[in-house]
C-alpha cells in the first residue's frame, strides 16, 4: 500500500544526508520534500508532545534544538513501516549489536542521539508532515507578487 511518512534527519547525522538519501533510494522509496530547519524550544515541545511526561522529554529537546534537522517528505509501498526498519531500533548500541546495520547503527550515537525519526504511524505521519509541511489551502489570499 502507497504512503507517505515523515523522516527526520537529527543534528547528530545531519552531515551524513548524503548517504541516507542514497539508501532512501536504495529501498525504493521517493523523497517528495525536504526541509533544513532549526528548531526552537517551543516547536520541539510541540513535536514531541506526546513524550512530554517521560524521563528523556529534556535530553530530547536539548538534542532535537541543538542544531539543524532535515525533515523529509517520504513516498513508496508501507512506508511508515519501511523507513523505521531503514532506521532500526531506537537505541542506537542496540542498533549495532544487531546482524543487520540500519541507520541508527551506521550514525547514531546513543538512545537519545539517534540519527533519525520516523512517524510511527499513518496517524503520526499525518500530523507530523503538516508540522513541517503545512497546506497551504486555506492560509488567505495567494501571493500576487
Ligand atoms: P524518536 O524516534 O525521535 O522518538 C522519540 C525520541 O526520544 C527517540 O527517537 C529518542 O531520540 C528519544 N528516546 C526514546 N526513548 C528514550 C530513552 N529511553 N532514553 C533516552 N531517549 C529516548
Amino acid at each position: 500500500k502507497k504512503e507517505r511518512t515523515l523522516a527526520m534527519v537529527k543534528p547528530d547525522a545531519l552531515t551524513r544526508i548524503g548517504d541516507i538519501i542514497q539508501t532512501i533510494y536504495d529501498r525504493n522509496l521517493i523523497l517528495t520534500k525536504a526541509k533544513m530547519t532549526k528548531l526552537s524550544w517551543e516547536q520541539a515541545a510541540d513535536f514531541y508532545a506526546e513524550h512530554q511526561s517521560k524521563s528523556f522529554f529534556n535530553n530530547l529537546l536539548q538534542f532535537i534544538t541543538s542544531g539543524p534537522v532535515i525533515a523529509m517528505d517520504i513516498m513508496g509501498d508501507e512506508a511508515v513501516s519501511t523507513w523505521r526498519e531503514l532506521l532500526g531500533p531506537t537505541d542506537s548500541d542496540t542498533a549495532r549489536r544487531e546482524a543487520t546495520q540500519s541507520l541508527r547503527a551506521r550514525f547514531g550515537t546513543d538512545g537519545t542521539q539517534n540519527a533519525g525519526h520516523g512517524s510511527d504511524s499513518l496517524a503520526s505521519a499525518a500530523r507530523e508532515l503538516e508540522f513541517f509541511f503545512p497546506s497551504t489551502v486555506g492560509r488567505g489570499p495567494p501571493n500576487t507578487a
